[in-house]
């Protein structure tokens, strides 16, 4: 079974492109070792990554993450098992303050106007926007 779970976090104060660039290069790097895959989202310094794997990589990751200082309020949306990973790679990463042409992946939502804290409160939605970004 795939362990599967999504959290919400805030970057710390000063987060910026480069320092963003180094948490994805490092865990693409990671990942592939862990065995596990996902999709890490910013927007207006919050983050949202969805991350699959067996449970106790999972689970040791989000322990890792919870103390990493890089974010802080980590908070868990929600978790599940499923049968098949939806993710095939290591770790996508998309920015939504530089993205274009993607309502369709969002669902009609246009990217400037998304709040990741406001995202979470529709846990299918969120489902939803991951599961295109998979596919
Ligand atoms: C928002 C955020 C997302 C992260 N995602 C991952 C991840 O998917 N995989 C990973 O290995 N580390 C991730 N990290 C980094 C971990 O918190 C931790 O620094 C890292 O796993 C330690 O790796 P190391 O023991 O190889 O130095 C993330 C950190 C932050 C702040």
């Amino acid at each position: 079974m795939v362990h599967y779970t999504v959290y919400l976090s805030k970057a710390s104060e000063g987060t910026d492109t480069a320092a963003i660039k180094s948490i994805v290069e490092k865990s693409k790097e990671n990942n592939l070792n862990s065995g596990i895959s996902g999709i890490l989202f910013y927007k207006d310094g919050y983050y949202m990554q969805y991350l699959e794997g067996s449970r106790e990589a999972v689970d040791s990751l989000m322990t890792a993450i919870k103390s990493d200082t890089r974010n802080t309020e980590v908070k868990e949306v929600l978790s599940g098992v499923s049968r098949d990973k939806l993710f095939s790679g290591s770790m996508e990463f998309i920015d939504l303050e530089n993205i274009s042409g993607q309502e369709s992946a969002l669902h009609g939502v246009k990217a400037e106007e998304i709040s990741l804290t406001g995202l979470t409160q529709d846990t299918a939605l969120v489902m939803d926007i991951i599961r295109h970004f998979a596919g």
